[in-house]
């Protein structure tokens, strides 16, 4: 087992009605005025908004919102809520949404807190040195930002989609009510459980042994995914299974299943952030589209590896080639994915980039050719474009 550091300080209140405790919440981190962040409009047509905003004012709260926020968030509304914030002497940011809108939170957090231009830090010029403190009120199953320590922007200058962590922005409590996700459309829903999936798969699929715990932990999370995904897809209102898939979310991406791991793979979240910056896809689908491709591309460096993932997981009968399990595991997922309704390759996914575009994205994700991504296998910009181009 790999020496590890847990940090897991997000307070989880879980469960029916939880919405309603938001203003008591918000009011216990000693704040004195609020950013009520949220996206393009599922929360109004719920009311959820409405609920949240009366929360608030029950607990004598003072706020100020800024909505808008778009799947894969945007560089300048980050820029309008950090003016926003200030302006209103702002202390305390409260995202009400999914993985974009508390992206876009943690962004304006960090732009509040810091002096010069937030890019800088998805650019990887500088460090932050604090974040705002923020809270969550959770609608959507997938991202798993309500725990955890990072952030993905878009700047719409190059399109270029760019992460950034740092425990900082770890948020101080998550709201999280399943019956709030019983509103997504089934595309949403399942591409966020493949996103939660992944969360685990890119932490799983690594260079370290020895991890008997959280090894279990991973195996039974992935499977737990996979057949509440199943259940979502025929009876969207299943309450225990909307539960299931929210609480493997946040315990997905807070850092448990990395515990004692090098730290995983992230090659595919790598390769599905171009994408997503250039085509504007959901983040989940698209990991769908690109792990096949992947997969096959590196498991000849750790085929015992993908070999206990086809059979713990996948549920596939060893054979004495471990490359040849590997492969069955591998074609059992992509199986998966499509009785979800999730794409396997580029074309599913509803993009079709030429080789020419394919050369940009491998250019983008390599930072010209400046950075490997993963850890199974170092992928230059010339392995990158043969993943997209086997993608296709
Ligand atoms: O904007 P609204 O109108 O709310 O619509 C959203 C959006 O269109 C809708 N939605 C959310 N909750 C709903 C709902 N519709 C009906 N009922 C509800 N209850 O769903 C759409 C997708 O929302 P979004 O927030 O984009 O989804 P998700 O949580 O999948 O977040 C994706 C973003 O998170 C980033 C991704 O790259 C992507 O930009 N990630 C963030 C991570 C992190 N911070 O730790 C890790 C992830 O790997 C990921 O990269
Ligand atoms: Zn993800």
């Amino acid at each position: 087992m790999e020496n590890f550091n847990y940090y897991a300080p997000t307070r989880v209140v879980f469960g029916k009605g939880t919405e309603l405790r938001t203003g008591e919440l918000v009011r216990e981190c000693g704040c004195r005025k609020v950013l009520v962040h949220y996206g393009s409009g599922s929360v109004k047509k719920s009311g959820l908004l409405d609920r949240i905003c009366e929360a608030l004012e029950n607990a004598g709260v003072e706020y100020v919102s800024l909505g808008g926020v778009v799947p894969n968030p945007r560089l300048s509304l980050v820029y309008e809520g950090i003016a926003l914030c200030k302006k209103e002497s702002v202390d305390f940011i409260l995202a009400v949404g999914g993985g974009s809108v508390i992206d876009s939170a943690k962004a304006i957090g960090y732009g509040v807190a810091n002096e010069g231009d937030v890019w800088d830090f998805y650019a990887r010029k500088r460090k932050a040195e604090g974040c705002l403190p923020l809270g969550v009120v959770l609608t959507i199953a997938a991202a798993g930002s309500e725990m955890s320590d990072s952030s993905v922007i878009t700047n719409e200058e190059g399109w270029i989609k760019r992460g950034y962590s740092s425990n900082y922005v770890r948020p101080k409590f998550a709201v999280m009510n399943p019956e709030l996700t019983m509103t997504l459309p089934a595309y949403q829903t399942e591409s966020g459980c493949v996103d939660i999936m992944m969360h685990t798969m890119e932490r799983y699929l690594n260079q370290a042994d020895n991890m008997e715990l959280t090894d279990g932990f991973s195996e039974h999370l992935i499977r737990t995914v996979m057949r509440n995904a199943k259940i979502l897809l025929e009876h969207p209102r299943d309450y225990d299974a909307r539960a299931e898939v929210m609480w493997a979310g946040s315990l997905s991406h807070n850092g448990l299943t990395g515990c004692g791991t090098d730290g995983g793979d992230w090659a595919s979240h790598q390769l599905e952030h171009e994408l997503g910056g250039m085509y504007d896809v959901a983040h989940g689908a698209g990991l769908a589209a690109v792990w096949g491709s992947w997969a096959r591309y590196v498991m000849d460096a750790r085929p015992e590896r993908f070999a206990r993932f086809a059979v713990r997981v996948m549920g596939v009968e060893e054979t004495k080639d471990p490359l040849e399990t590997a492969e069955k595991g591998i074609e059992a997922m992509e199986e998966f994915y499509r009785s979800i309704e999730m794409p396997t390759n580029l074309k599913e996914l509803g993009i079709e980039p030429t080789e020419e575009e394919i050369r940009e994205l491998a250019r983008k994700c390599s930072f010209d050719g400046g950075r490997t991504i993963g850890c199974v296998k170092k992928l230059d910009q010339e392995d990158i474009y043969q993943i997209y181009m086997q993608a296709r």
